[in-house]
């Protein structure tokens, strides 16, 4: 199913596989019209298939990412980009070890940054530079993007976050307890975010229904962070049934 609401391109696929294959398809037409596009890049389980579908697709030559470059949205602070639960070990796991986008055009925010002010104004720098042609973004419990949690300021560049404790639990599920989950982050700000060309969001499981209501239907707020997508002028969300169910009578 395909709807349009509050000027959101919103699809609501079958399953988590449908939603996968959606999400890279997007990626792979914006590759495909301009090769030397900027991709924004998300983490979380998510994006896993969307991932994998586009390593398949590459591994069949429907895709070259050879003049690709590349953001992350966000990195655990402090850790060690060899820790399996950094979010580089993440994406390299995933994606990069599998496809040719050019290591030099790599960009993931340093978990290891010494003076991570001048780490984040230099992330913010090269983005604002690139400006990113699309950007995938999945959406946290309580409606984040990025690590930008409720309350952020809108206004917001690259920046040193204190994850929210809700936040800390349900990622707590990637690490053997809640007390390794790193207690801060860097993120992309919702400014870097709304500076995109195009945003997809993805989400799927009865998990994200609530966040993803407050998204479309609730008030423009910095409490549900992602609400900010409501005034971007080319947003794509792409959700499964379950991720779909709050909102599905409604549109
Ligand atoms: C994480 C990431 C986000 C992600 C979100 C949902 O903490 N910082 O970029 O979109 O939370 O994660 P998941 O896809 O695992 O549910």
């Amino acid at each position: 199913m395909k709807k349009t609401y509050k000027g959101m391109t919103i699809y609501v696929m079958d399953d988590y596989e449908q939603m996968s294959e959606k999400a890279a398809s997007f990626i792979v037409a914006q590759v495909m019209i301009k090769p030397e596009s900027v991709l924004g890049l998300a983490t979380g389980s998510t994006p896993e298939g969307m991932y994998k579908s586009l390593v398949q697709r590459y591994k069949a030559h429907d895709v070259d990412f050879s003049e690709t470059t590349t953001f992350n949205l966000d990195e655990y602070y402090p850790i060690e980009a060899a820790n399996e639960q950094s979010y580089y070990s993440y994406m390299y796991r995933n994606f990069f070890d599998h496809v040719n986008v050019p290591k030099d055009r790599i960009h993931i925010p340093d978990g290891q940054a010494e003076d991570v002010e001048a780490f984040c104004a230099s992330y913010d720098a090269a983005i604002n530079e690139e400006i990113i042609d699309l950007q995938i973004l999945g959406i946290g419990n309580n409606g984040h993007i990025g690590f930008n949690e409720p309350d952020i300021r809108f206004e917001t560049g690259t920046h040193r976050v204190t994850l929210d404790e809700e936040t800390i639990e349900a990622n707590a599920r990637f690490f053997q307890s809640v007390d390794e989950v790193p207690k801060e982050a860097l993120s992309m700000g919702i400014r870097n975010i709304m500076h995109s060309k195009k945003i997809v969001l993805i989400a799927n499981g009865k998990g994200k229904a609530q966040a993803v209501h407050e998204m479309i239907f609730g008030d423009v707020t910095p409490q549900l962070p992602a609400s900010i997508l409501q005034l971007h002028n080319d947003v794509t969300v792409i959700l499964d049934q379950e991720a779909a169910s709050e909102i599905i009578n409604k549109l």
